[in-house]
């Protein structure tokens, strides 16, 4: 099974289903877009929230070719979502928060916009040696290197959660690899639902 098959039935455990609203936060590219649309295709949507103007200029013509109505792209930031709360069905934020400094701000922000009983998703490295992610920082941070964390601990990202009105906080560690620095870090899955 790979990661996003791993996604889909975790995503279908905590019941998504057709006409569900999701946020995908740092979509990053079209095909975790097109894998959550097929979750809650014909009547949800999915909304993708990204930093990077020209990748969502990208993909907006992509989706223009498509005549997708499920699909829609918009700039933003995880720490100050343009959206009314509880909005959302879903949030799903895949190798994003490794890239914020204020995850604070950025869960308080995905709480606020999950309808109550709404799940958020996050996926992100387990956390690795400081030194490590020193060295790589210095090596690559001259070519535009975003990343501000050497991964979790989940259980701190627990610990701010419990802050929030939120239950059911679960993760795992994920039996897949991601990409970063120099080699390939282990991944960690969270869930939690809304009150
Ligand atoms: C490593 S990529 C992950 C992309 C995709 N989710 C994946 O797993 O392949 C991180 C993405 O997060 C976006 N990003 C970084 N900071 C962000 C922020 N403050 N708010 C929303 N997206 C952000 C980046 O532009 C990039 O598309």
């Amino acid at each position: 099974m790979s990661l996003l098959d791993h996604v889909t039935s975790d995503l279908k455990k905590e019941g998504i289903s057709p006409g569900d609203t999701i946020l995908d936060v740092g979509f990053g590219d079209i095909e975790e877009l097109k894998l959550l649309a097929s979750l809650v295709k014909p009547h949800g949507s999915v909304i993708g929230l990204d930093v990077d103007l020209e990748n969502i200029q990208r993909i907006e013509k992509r989706l223009a070719r498509r005549h997708s109505t499920i699909i829609s792209v918009k700039k933003g930031s995880v720490t100050d979502i343009s959206s009314t709360d509880q909005k959302f069905d879903f949030v799903f934020c895949k190798a994003v928060l490794h890239e914020i400094r204020s995850i604070d701000k950025a869960l308080e922000e995905i709480v606020r916009v999950l309808k109550p009983e709404g799940c958020m998703v996050i996926i992100d490295f387990m956390q690795f040696s400081r030194i490590e992610f020193k060295l790589y920082k210095a090596l690559t941070s001259l070519f535009g290197n975003h990343d501000v964390h050497p991964g979790f601990d989940p259980v701190d990202l627990k610990q701010i959660l419990s802050d929030q009105p939120m239950c059911e906080i679960k993760w795992e560690k994920l039996p897949y690899k991601g990409h970063l620095g120099f080699s390939d870090k282990d991944l960690f899955l969270l869930k939690a639902r809304k009150k």
